[in-house]
């Protein structure tokens, strides 16, 4: 390279940068946003460094042909040293514009990778709520609380004589059919009904009592949209001196004013039970048309509450209640059915399905 005409060094210095400098001559003016990555653009800055040192730096060519000037000619000297001065011009204004883009860009793209928005909503976490059927269930629970009854939760498995006996249907007798239900080998059986509870609760409180008894019942049926082989039922009793049948009207007269608004009325009629005597089933005027009939109550302006009657005198007896000294009366409603009632579903076993696509509607 010395023996070369000085000139001609300069020249092959430069042309030695534009080529090496070749890739970044796009990065001159600006690095478009992105065009690249952050960790591109920041090895793009560290290859340019090395560039600088390599073409601009101590040891590079360019240097040596600065050394060159004092022992041209005196009469060349100017003239070279421009060429010196214009070529080292040429190559630090290239490599400090593409410098100043690269530093532009990774400064954004560094805020940008760093940056939070504190805009974004928040995950928020997802809270469970209570079930619909659970949800009935407590108001039912706060009306005859409020009406002075204690709430009973009793066994699911049980015995024939609880199921069915104490409650004067004996062995044989045809109102079990209806009430069929899932047995066990050691002669257990899962509740049909929450009438079991009459029992429970007058054997251990005697009378007085006044309670009720929510909880799930299980019957031998196939399922479709009004029928599941597990579903919940809620058992009143109230026994004591005197108890007549205005008393069991009233008691169900209030609750569903509770329940549904004061314009809500009740009908009673005649049915049977074995373990009531008289008895009846208890509808309410419709919640939603008030009676002349819509689609909710079929079109009949009355919905169906429950059962309900006087207590048998020989349930009394079973229970070990002296059936000349009290009586009572009792009531047995469906909750599930009466979700589905006031929800409009047409089909009762979304309520056990548990998709909480369903559930989430009863936030
Ligand atoms: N246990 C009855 C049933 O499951 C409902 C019932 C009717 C309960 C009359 C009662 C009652 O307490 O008095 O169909």
């Amino acid at each position: 390279m010395s023996d070369q005409k000085p000139d001609l060094q300069v020249e092959a210095a430069r042309r030695a940068f534009e080529s090496d400098f070749e890739r970044f001559v796009p990065f001159r003016k600006s690095v478009s946003p992105g065009t690249l990555s952050l960790s591109r653009a920041e090895q793009l800055a560290r290859e340019l460094g090395e560039l600088r040192t390599r073409h601009a730096g101590k040891k590079a060519a360019l240097a040596a042909c600065k050394k060159l000037i004092g022992r041209i000619q005196p009469e060349e000297r100017a003239s070279f040293g421009q060429l010196v001065q214009q070529a080292e011009a040429a190559i630090t204004t290239a490599l400090d514009e593409v410098e100043g883009s690269l530093k532009a860009f990774i400064e954004v793209a560094r805020l940008e990778s760093e940056s939070i928005d504190v805009t974004i909503p928040g995950r928020r976490p997802r809270a469970g709520h209570l079930h619909p059927i659970t949800l009935m269930r407590e108001r039912i629970e706060d009306i005859f609380v409020s009406l002075g009854y204690v709430v009973e939760d009793d066994r699911e498995i049980e015995t024939d004589f609880y199921n069915f006996e104490a409650l004067n249907i004996p062995e044989g007798h045809p109102a079990r059919d209806p009430q069929d239900t899932f047995y066990t080998t050691e002669g257990f059986a899962l509740r049909s009904q929450t009438s079991t509870v009459q029992i429970h609760a007058m054997q251990r409180r005697g009378a007085p009592v006044r309670m009720i008894a929510p909880g799930r019942v299980f019957r031998r049926d196939t399922p479709d949209p009004t029928h599941n082989p597990m579903f919940f039922q809620v058992e009143g009793l109230c026994v004591d001196r005197g108890i007549t049948m205005a008393h069991l009207k009233g008691t169900l007269q209030e609750f569903v004013h509770r329940l549904f608004g004061p314009e809500t009325r009740t009908r009673f009629r005649p049915s049977y039970f074995p373990f009531t005597e008289p008895s009846a089933e208890v509808d309410y005027s419709c919640f939603n048309c008030g009676g002349p009939g819509c689609r909710i109550c079929k079109w009949s302006g009355w919905i169906e509450l429950g059962g309900s009657g006087m207590v048998h005198p020989n349930v009394l007896r079973a229970a070990g209640i002296d059936a000349e000294e009290f009586t009572g009366f009792a009531f047995g409603l469906g909750i599930d059915r009466t979700c589905a009632r006031i929800y409009e579903l047409d089909d009762i076993r979304l309520l056990f399905e548990n998709d909480v696509r369903f559930l989430e509607q009863f936030r």
